[in-house]
């Protein structure tokens, strides 16, 4: 079976992950979370590319990256700029592979500048509040689109 390549988005402070408010986000590091992605995308054929900035244009051109690339699907956490960036929404709705949004905390819980997503506006569906889970039942979808 051909591997199917899916592009793993991470913006802004996520490299953080660990030590990062780790009673909201969990005590495992972004490695680790690319490490259980690349273990359970073997079973499910599928090609992990995890990439990491805190740069909105690194997304974006990430973003485009993906569909050059031929990729099947794009797992993105955005961080604060899912929130804030009309970049990101339209550099999604600039591309054809799906997008799955994923958080490890669910924004809709905590503060109210979290509840709105521009990318969740665009992406073909949205994972969150399972902790580094929401990353793997995230890739669990992408790999049955
Ligand atoms: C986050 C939620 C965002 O609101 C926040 O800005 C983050 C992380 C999450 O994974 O829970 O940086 O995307």
């Amino acid at each position: 079976m051909a591997s199917k390549l899916v592009y793993v988005l991470n913006g802004p402070n996520l490299n953080r992950l660990g030590k990062r408010e780790p009673e909201i986000y969990g005590s495992q590091t972004l490695d680790d979370i690319g490490a259980m992605l690349v273990e359970r995308g073997e079973a499910l054929g599928c090609e992990i590319e995890m990439r990491q900035s805190n740069h909105e244009g690194h997304l974006v051109d990430w973003l485009h990256e993906a569909q050059d690339e031929g990729a099947h699907a794009v797992l993105l956490n955005a961080g604060a700029y899912t929130h804030t960036s009309v970049a990101l929404l339209d550099a999604i709705r600039s591309v054809s592979v799906p997008v799955i949004e994923v958080h490890l905390s669910n924004p809709h819980t905590r503060e109210a500048f979290r509840h709105t997503s521009w990318v969740g506006q665009a992406a073909k569906g949205t994972i969150a509040g399972f902790g580094a889970q929401s990353y793997l039942l995230a890739l669990e979808a992408a790999a049955e689109l």
